[in-house]
């Protein structure tokens, strides 16, 4: 039995007093933007060598964003969108709920690339089927309506795109924080398996995957060309 599937049951006590400590703390707090420590991690070449070998893994699944319309949510500073560039897009969006991640971004100064302050949860202006693919290098789990995000990139893909996403478990962000402190929100993690199933209601169809371990997870799901009648 792994704490990952049933997440109240912790083995050890000292875990628990954490996670309740944890929970009690963000109660009362919407939006997750990254503590010090983890703005600090997220900037360090060690993460970079990590984005640039999850995108691999995209290209594995059949990335391409040559002559298409890609949105990216939750760009950070930009070195997503340094590897997405070499594809040559016909457009890109980069989101960011941090205005300092966004002005990093910026200061990429990739010709052609928008970058936005703006929250994954609220993505109203992007008009439905507007655009070939969405990418998501991570942010998920700091996002405590990560479901109602899914639900937009659904919306916004058009028929036949694509959503690349790789995300941390909640067993492996817990085990994070409770070393390093990093300080997520228990209530926006989630396990491999439940961010499959919530793609899958969603009406994605998830065409290439790669977990390690149940620690975090790469996913290619496709939106299909017209609805599925079951
Ligand atoms: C773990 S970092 C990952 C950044 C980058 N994608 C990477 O892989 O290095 C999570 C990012 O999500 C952003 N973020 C957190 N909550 C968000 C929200 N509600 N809307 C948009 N971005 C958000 C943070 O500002 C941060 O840049």
């Amino acid at each position: 039995m792994g704490f990952d599937t049933i997440s109240n049951h912790y083995p050890v006590d000292g875990y628990k007093k954490f996670i309740d400590s944890e929970n009690k703390k963000h109660a009362e707090r919407k939006i997750m933007k990254l503590s010090a420590k983890e703005l600090k991690a997220m900037s360090s070449p060690l993460r970079q060598s990590m984005q640039k070998t999850e995108f691999e893994t995209f290209q594995k699944f059949g990335f391409s964003a040559k002559d298409k319309d890609v949105l990216e949510i939750g760009c950070g500073a930009g070195f997503g969108a340094t590897l997405i560039s070499e594809d040559q897009p016909k457009s890109y969006v980069g989101i960011d709920v941090m205005e300092e991640q966004i002005a990093l971004a910026k200061a990429k100064a990739i010709p052609d690339f928008t970058f936005q302050v703006q929250n994954a949860e609220e993505l109203d202006n992007f008009d439905s089927e507007s655009k070939d693919v969405i990418v998501i290098f991570g942010i998920l789990h700091h996002v405590l309506g990560w479901r109602r995000v899914i639900q937009h990139v659904h919306r916004i893909l058009r028929p036949s795109g694509v959503f690349f996403v790789e995300e941390p478990s909640r067993i492996l962000i817990r085990t994070l924080d409770f070393f390093l402190r990093w300080g997520h929100d228990p209530a926006a993690l989630f396990s491999l398996r439940e961010l499959e199933k919530t793609l899958r209601e969603n009406g994605f169809l998830i065409s290439r995957r790669k977990k390690y371990a149940t620690l975090f997870g790469v996913f290619r799901a496709d939106k299909p060309e017209t609805k599925s009648k079951c």
